[in-house]
């Protein structure tokens, strides 16, 4: 066998010598050997003070503007890069000196936080995710680096993957939830959506894949705070979407605020250099989070300001946002010899690098024209709408309450969240401005204009005073069915937004309580960047719509859902506790050797609460039913090498149109680390007419059944595993299947 492996490499690589010398090098191979040529010319051109300009990223104005000072510092070749400068004629005018009056011609790059659009606003990520549906985040995505290239802005700081099991922690609204597969997903989605297969196209920006990593393992869900994080959880949960934001092609890292097991993420060699660098290849470049580098002074683990440059810049942070100390301390570094020119001229290559692929040597500038007709077009406006109500998840349904019948004569619209704008953007509003969004109270007027609605607030979002109640009440009374929008505010999530209370703000479950006591049907849409202990509504409401905070459009986007123009289809993308005491509480967990059992006192779980979620991950109703049946594997044993088809048969058994997310889960029941209980391993959005029945196949490779062993090695394990598929990760039909201990 050896043998004969050993004669086809060597044939393969005879081969590729023979076309190697007959044949001209690809022209991608080509054109990355040009630009490694230009860098090398550069680079011997530059003094240690241009160098180190590359490295350094300054803040603009919140409005776009950039500031004086940048204006001297680009001029003399010391500034590479601004975030927040935004606005193709802005942009050009700081672009323009660089081009045209610094030494060496650099370009700037600019960054920018476009998180989930840039003028129009899309569903925060944390909802996108919940569409279970990448080519629509890859859409929404595609959107904003459109709209942001148009307003010459390179760069996004996005996608933000970080893996987020505590809903204290208001950055899960950033990311894609709990799961790694999922989470990868969306990430690979969002890198190419932003990226295209090209990022110097002129609708096109560099991704960043941020925040390396595990800053959302913050210990209790406060944000920057500790995170203890095992290797094995490390390459399990936490690295998987960085690596598919790799795989997909991400230009750039963001190192994260966090320390990691007494290293911060932002000094960290082993994550941004051994892993990122080493195993992983990645070539382009790491930025620092904002001060990140100075803040490794309070970390403690840098006496001063040298050292702190030192640490960053020679485990692998190529450039630093806001904080100066590269710039300050660099020269005297490399004098005392603590660190090399080397370091140095590897960083300003792989910042090159990127502006090189991003065209910005040959097209520093974008079109003004075209910023105009790019941003907040009528598509993209159409794209929101769309987007944001496949986000949507239908929590509770009794009774078919939902959709409502336009023929309805009176709506009460009742919540502190039915006519805020701001707040429908959610965090990260990039450059959307209020007076796009579209209001539930703006989108039941257009989807209803013959229904009479009787809105009133009730309170404020912080819900102290019961003085609004009693008109609200009104309105519930002398209307024939009541919507009431409740939840938090944009800033409740978000960075620096933890809680220590998942519950709806302030008396806002005491307003329900009336609304629902006069009797009337009563719907509630919640409004929120993280799942909520809604414990009360989930037994008493009869309906619930759970919309995020879903952007430029979500007035227009829920009235749809409401009324059933769109059923909803979304799950999911992260549990909802029952309590705080809960969590962290997802839905990967280990077994543990004492798994719960209520009819066993000495078995995992709680005196005062149960070990259950209130809603588990990957769960959403439709206004449809569906039915998952007849599970069969193509085999019942497969090659440690093998593959394996997995299918089912989803049926609609209801009366209306709708979407399933068909969910597929393993379990590898023994194995020589603890194995989780269950794990995404594949998922599907379908759409099926009522009657409409679908076999729905799915691929299981032997890299998907893998682990890290106990010395660390990616390996596949014979054995038995579990296949589980359905509606979400409690409502499953299961076989299993071994795994042979030989390979083909
Ligand atoms: C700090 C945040 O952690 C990061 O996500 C963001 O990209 C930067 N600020 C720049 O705004």
């Amino acid at each position: 066998m050896r043998s004969t492996r050993l004669k086809v490499g060597g044939f393969a690589l005879a081969i590729a010598v023979i076309l190697s010398l007959t044949s001209p090098p690809s022209s991608h191979s080509q054109k990355r050997e040009n630009v490694e040529a230009r860098i090398n010319a550069l680079l011997a051109r530059m003094t240690l003070a241009e160098k180190l300009g590359q490295l350094q990223q300054l803040d603009g104005e919140a409005n776009g503007n950039f500031r004086p000072e940048h204006v001297e510092m680009v001029k003399k070749g010391l500034l590479g890069s601004t975030l927040n400068v935004r606005g193709a004629q802005r942009t050009n005018q700081l672009q323009r000196i660089a081009v045209t009056e610094s030494r060496l011609k650099i370009p700037l790059i600019f960054g920018f936080d476009v998180i989930h659009g840039y003028r129009t606003i899309f569903p925060i990520p944390l909802g996108e995710a919940a569409s279970w549906d990448p080519a629509a985040v890859e859409r929404a995505a595609s959107i904003a680096a459109a709209e942001a290239r148009a307003a010459g802005v390179h760069w996004t700081f996005a996608p933000m993957v970080d893996i987020a099991r505590d809903p204290r922690w208001g950055r899960i609204a950033e990311g894609s939830g709990e799961d790694p597969y999922l989470g990868s997903l969306m990430a690979r989605a969002r890198v190419r959506g932003f990226q295209g297969s090209d990022f110097s196209a002129k609708d096109k920006v560099v991704a960043c894949a941020k925040h390396w990593v595990a800053y959302g393992a913050a210990e209790a869900g406060r944000d920057y705070n500790t995170t203890d994080v095992s290797e094995r959880s490390l390459r399990e949960v936490y690295f998987p979407p960085f690596k598919a934001a790799v795989d997909a092609g991400v230009g750039t890292f963001m190192s994260a605020f966090n320390d990691l097991n007494g290293v911060p993420s932002s000094a960290n060699p082993f994550t941004l250099t051994d892993v990122l660098r080493g195993e992983w290849k990645f070539d382009g470049f790491v930025v620092s989070d904002y001060t990140s580098v100075e803040e490794l002074i309070k970390h403690g683990v840098a006496a001063d300001g040298a050292e702190a440059a030192r640490e960053a810049l020679s485990a692998g942070v190529d450039m630093e946002m806001v904080s100066r100390l590269y710039n300050k301390h660099a020269s005297e570094l490399i004098k005392e010899r603590k660190l090399s020119q080397q370091t140095i001229d590897e960083a300003v290559r792989r910042i090159l690098r990127i502006k090189f692929r991003l065209g910005l040597f040959d097209r520093p500038y974008v079109d003004e024209a075209l910023e105009r007709t790019a941003i907040f077009n009528s598509a993209s406006v159409a794209a929101a709408r769309e987007i944001a109500a496949r986000s949507m998840v239908l929590l509770k349904n009794d009774h078919d309450v939902l959709p409502l019948d336009k023929n309805v004569r009176s709506i009460a619209l009742i919540g502190p969240l039915a006519d805020s704008r701001q707040d429908m953007l959610g965090s990260w509003t990039g450059d959307g401005k209020a007076e796009d969004a579209v209001t539930l109270l703006q989108g039941l007027k257009s989807k209803v204009p013959q229904t009479r609605i009787n809105y009133a607030k009730g309170c404020d979002i912080g819900c102290d005073k019961p003085d609004g109640f009693e008109e609200a009440l009104r309105a519930a009374r002398e209307s024939d069915v009541t919507v009431i929008a409740v939840g938090e505010s944009a800033e409740m999530s978000g960075e620096a937004a933890s809680r220590s209370s998942l519950d709806l703000p302030g008396r806002q479950l005491e307003l329900v309580k009336a609304v629902q006591a006069t009797g009337k049907p009563t719907i509630v849409v919640l409004m929120n960047g993280r799942p909520l202990t809604i414990n009360w509504l989930a037994e008493n409401t009869p309906a619930i719509l759970e919309t995020w905070f879903a952007g430029t459009q979500a007035g227009n986007a829920i009235a749809d859902v409401l009324f059933g123009d769109v059923n909803p289809g979304g799950k999911l993308p992260a549990t909802f506790p029952r309590s705080v005491g809960q969590i962290p509480l997802y839905y990967n967990h280990k077994n543990t050797g004492r798994p719960p059992d209520a009819n066993n006192k000495y078995t995992s779980k709680y005196l005062d609460v149960a070990w259950t979620p209130l809603f588990p991950f990957g769960y959403g109703l439709s206004y449809t039913q569906f039915k998952i049946t007849n599970l069969q594997l193509s085999a019942e044993r497969i090659p440690l090498n093998g593959k394996l088809t997995v299918s089912v048969d989803v049926e609609n058994t209801g009366k209306r149109v709708g979407d399933e997310v068909v969910q597929l889960y393993i379990r590898d029941t023994s194995a020589s680390v603890t194995r989780p209980v269950k794990e995404l391993k594949g998922f599907q959005r379908i759409t099926l007419q009522p009657g409409e029945k679908k076999r729905v196949e799915f691929l299981l490779t032997a890299e998907q059944l893998g682990f890290w062993d106990r010395q660390m090695r990616f390996t596949v394990e014979p054995g038995e595993f579990q296949v589980m598929v359905g509606s979400s990760s409690e409502d499953v039909i299961e076989k299993s299947f071994e795994v042979g201990s030989n390979p083909y």
